[in-house]
């Protein structure tokens, strides 16, 4: 299948069988990260940009690394040091990096909706790394790829996410992949960060940790996204801690296979224990690596190159 879109700007608009070809595509290049030369020479003369206007580590630096691995040359914008500080808009800044020959902008802004507007003014390829509470498509992908690799399947799989929902752009990205590869996805959490409005994208709601983990075959844990909430979602991070954090105990709920899942930046203590995390169900880390795989099939696919059947 040949790849037509010229952006990745979130999974709500992908058809499951161009997710599939992403994925697919993943699998080739994680084998081409297995070699002892990992570089591929298919962005040879391109030119990356990295234009996170928000905190992150893992999707940058996969970002970058996915870039160079692809022979492409890679500049990392830092907002700080920029004149967005003097004033300048986002189309300015974008259009000025667009005018130094970027072929792709990949983006992170706390404002929902960044990336698509820049799609709209802009002739480069634009890759959305997190707009707000909205979607974090490669993170959705990376943890779909994740769950294929160790599940060796999607369909028909229960999918449990756990936390802050509502301020969570992983869990819409989530949320869209899973239901159009058609797992059951069941969203748990308090009520303020769970709202019933998620039953109409096809998810189980559910308030009770012990209930949302007992049939899953994956568990999602997410963080509570402070920075995005507007007043306190619930009395305490103690009390949110004893309802809906994952300890070995909590765990014992769980099938004995069901694997455990966090994007990260992990709240240690809060929504997840250290022994759960860092214990033998956990592929956390393992999601950082697949996270390279993929943002290099997703660069290679919008650059015209062809996916993997
Ligand atoms: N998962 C994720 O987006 O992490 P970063 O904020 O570190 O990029």
């Amino acid at each position: 299948m040949s790849w037509t879109r010229k952006h990745l700007l979130d999974l709500q608009s992908l058809e499951p069988e161009e997710i599939l070809s992403i994925l697919r595509t993943a699998r080739e290049f994680k084998a081409v990260g297995e070699r002892h030369i990992k570089k591929v020479p298919s962005l040879r003369g391109k030119t990356v940009i990295n234009l996170f206007i928000e905190p992150s580590t893992r999707t940058r630096i996969s970002f970058e690394l996915a870039a160079v691995r692809l022979s492409a040359d890679v500049i990392d914008f830092t907002a700080e040091a920029s004149s967005l500080r003097k004033g300048e808009s986002l189309k300015d800044t974008a259009r000025n990096l667009e005018a130094l020959n970027a072929d792709f902008i990949i983006i992170r802004h706390r404002a929902a909706g960044a990336p698509h507007f820049l799609s709209r003014v802009l002739d480069a390829h634009v890759v959305n790394a997190g707009d707000g509470a909205h979607e974090h498509p490669t993170q959705g992908l990376l943890d779909l790829f994740t769950i294929l690799e160790t599940k060796g399947r999607i369909e028909g799989l229960q999918v449990a996410i756990i936390g802050d929902i509502r301020y969570s752009r992983v869990a819409r990205s989530n949320i869209w992949g899973l239901t159009k590869l058609g797992a059951n996805v069941t969203l748990c959490g308090p009520p303020t960060l769970v709202p019933p409005e998620f039953e109409k994208l096809g998810c189980r709601i559910c308030h009770n940790l012990h209930d949302a983990i007992r049939d899953a075959d994956v568990i999602n844990l997410l963080r509570i996204q402070h920075e995005r909430q507007r007043r306190a979602m619930f009395p305490s991070l103690g009390e949110y801690r004893a309802l809906f954090g994952i300890n070995t105990e909590q765990l014992k709920a769980a099938r004995p296979d069901a694997t455990v899942m966090h994007p990260g930046p992990i709240n240690r203590g809060v929504e997840v224990d250290s022994e759960v995390a860092d214990g033998e169900r956990s592929v956390i880390l393992r999601q950082v690596t697949n996270g390279l795989a993929v943002r290099m099939a997703v660069l290679y696919l919008l650059s015209g190159g062809a996916a993997a059947a």
